[in-house]
């Protein structure tokens, strides 16, 4: 079926109005992010040292690609992919994410 792993995580106004949040869903901290109207989803645990992804400073690469700064320590990852920008590897993970009927719905199988 096509909607059964999708899991509903939050309030899509409320994604948009706060730009980022955290919720915790069967013991994974995800970090949700709405940037232009476009939602993302990433390990909410820096691959660094466990830093708090949700709580980072979004901005653009140079690639023109949203990202995410870790608070802790500045790592930054691309939100579309999780690849680190220095490195360009894909060290965070990230979740499939739609927006469906004002709801957030994440797939933590994809
Ligand atoms: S814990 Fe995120 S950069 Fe160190």
């Amino acid at each position: 079926m096509e909607n059964e792993n999708w899991i509903d995580v939050a309030s899509a106004a409320d994604l948009k109005a706060r730009g980022a949040m955290e919720v915790v869903l069967e013991g994974n901290i995800i970090a949700l992010f709405n940037v232009q109207d476009v939602p993302y989803a990433l390990d909410g645990l820096c691959a660094h040292q466990g830093g708090p992804i949700a709580k980072g400073q979004i901005s653009e690469t140079d690639r023109k690609q949203p990202c995410v700064t870790c608070p802790w320590h500045g790592w930054q990852y691309e939100l579309a992919t999780g690849i680190q920008t220095v490195n360009r590897q894909p060290l965070q993970r990230t979740f499939p994410v739609r927006e469906r009927d004002g709801r957030i719905e994440i797939r933590l199988d994809g």
